[in-house]
């Protein structure tokens, strides 16, 4: 077997292999898409969970100094303009004055129209506010104006008091939440890279105002092993520490995690050092009390937080890029997605050698209960030859594929057969779970 070390991965075959395998189709497909949306099909969703589920068990379940949140998407305009979201979450925005284009000013060179290719056709830039507005009830005034959530972490901050009163927790502490988020973009570009909709984990960790700096280290040394369990490769992940005038208007540190993305080297998520602006803000703008009051003390203050932030999307394409290797088995190419098995959409597949022999299909479809008690998330494959169920199992990344022989009517064992060395070897079927 040799292997294309290189994995100079092109992001169509990614693409092509999403949407031909089921992982992830282009949004609303059927009456002709709609831009910056995309939906995710059994093994997409399957995949997905697994990287939240890691994430979820890695900073929540894990530790003793983080809880979880889940806080509605809608919610009181007041908090996007507490957040500046209202007046500072835009993008420069340029329109070509021969083709109509609309472009994102500080992605393309302005000169030129990248789509009519057209000479000096653009104006001024103008901010344009990312937010999806709505209106909530029956009245659409500007009382009832809302937004969907830019970013999950404004629906952990209105929440930190009630979390504090209820649960009385030791500074540092974190909460946690992942959920969706929506941002108008002015280009989404690049399969889920930069979508319209997409889902953010996110902490806010709140700390003493002197002790920021050990907080957005260790946070910073969590997210490197949440990287290596994603089974991305050390070499490809880099860190670019982000200079002032290039941070959020919240922010006194920030790094962010870049990645070898097939793309080039893109943001996958990045971690700040928040200050005390959120909680403040809120106090200001609500009127309400965010001190905490050190046990068995009269010291009082605003916490500052570190925030880790990351985009699942962008988890997950980093995950299939990493994952998306092509070599050669016996002198035949072939695709083989090889995600680390804790990620895996599918554990398990389970086959009869030849599906019109009953005795075969009956001890095979034994096998396969026992495995989908204990793994769940098992499949069953009886069409076509062995060789090219062997195939499409490789490219949808199962890592293991069961086949129930004649032998095993005798002997109780079965033939396990091994996705990334594809060395195969027998086992008897009572030591399979
Ligand atoms: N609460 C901080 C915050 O939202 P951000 O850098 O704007 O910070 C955090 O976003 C992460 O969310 C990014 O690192 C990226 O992984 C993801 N993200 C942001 N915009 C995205 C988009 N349009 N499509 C997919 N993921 C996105």
């Amino acid at each position: 077997m040799s292997e294309n070390t290189e994995k100079n991965v092109e992001m169509e075959n990614i693409v092509s292999l999403a949407k031909r395998r089921g992982f992830i189709y282009p949004g609303s497909d059927v009456y002709g898409g709609l831009s910056g949306t995309w939906d995710y099909g059994p093994l997409g969703v399957a995949l997905k969970r697994n990287v939240m589920q890691l994430w979820w068990k890695m900073f929540v379940d894990d530790r003793d100094d983080m809880y979880g949140v889940d806080a509605a998407i809608l919610m009181n305009k007041k908090v996007w303009e507490a957040s500046g979201h209202t007046a500072t979450f835009t993008d420069p925005l340029v329109e070509c004055s021969n083709c109509h284009g609309r472009f994102r000013a500080d992605k393309i060179d302005t000169s030129k129209c990248p789509t009519c290719g057209k000479e000096n056709t653009f104006g001024e830039a103008r901010q344009f506010n990312m937010m999806f507005k709505t209106h909530v009830g029956a009245i659409e005034d500007d009382t009832s104006i809302s937004y969907l959530r830019p970013e999950t972490a404004q629906g952990i901050f209105i929440n930190f008091k009630n979390v504090v009163d209820t649960f009385y927790p030791d500074l540092p502490f974190g909460l946690a939440q992942q959920g969706k988020a929506f941002r108008n973009e002015i280009s989404p570009r690049d399969f889920i890279f930069r979508s319209r909709e997409f889902e953010q984990m996110e902490i806010e960790y709140f700390v003493e105002p002197d002790k920021w700096e050990a907080s957005f280290n260790a946070l910073l040394a969590d997210t490197h092993a949440f990287l290596n369990a994603l089974g991305l490769p050390q070499d490809k992940i880099h860190e670019l520490e982000v200079p002032a005038e290039d941070r959020a208007h919240y922010s006194k540190r920030t790094i962010d995690i870049e990645y070898d993305f097939p793309i080039g080297k893109e943001e996958l998520m990045g971690i700040a050092y928040r200050t005390d602006f959120d909680l403040m803000n809120i106090q200001n703008n609500a009127g309400k009390s965010m001190e905490y009051t050190i046990k068995g003390t009269n010291t009082k203050f605003v916490p500052h937080v570190i925030e880790p932030s990351f985009g699942v999307e962008r988890a997950v394409m980093a995950v299939m890029a990493a994952a998306y290797t092509e070599d050669e088995v016996n002198g035949e190419k072939r695709i083989v997605m090889k995600f680390p098995e804790h990620l895996a959409p599918v554990k398990y597949c389970v086959s009869p050698l030849l599906k019109n022999k009953p005795e075969l299909v009956e001890k095979a479809r034994e096998v396969y209960q026992i495995l989908k008690k204990k793994h769940g998330n098992v499949m069953w494959d009886d069409n076509g030859n062995i060789g090219k169920r062997y195939r499409r199992q490789d490219e949808i990344g199962t890592p293991y594929c069961v086949v129930v022989d004649f032998d095993s009517l005798e002997d109780n064992n079965v033939t396990i057969r091994d996705r990334d060395t594809t060395e195969q070897r027998r086992v008897a079927i009572a030591d399979l779970a």
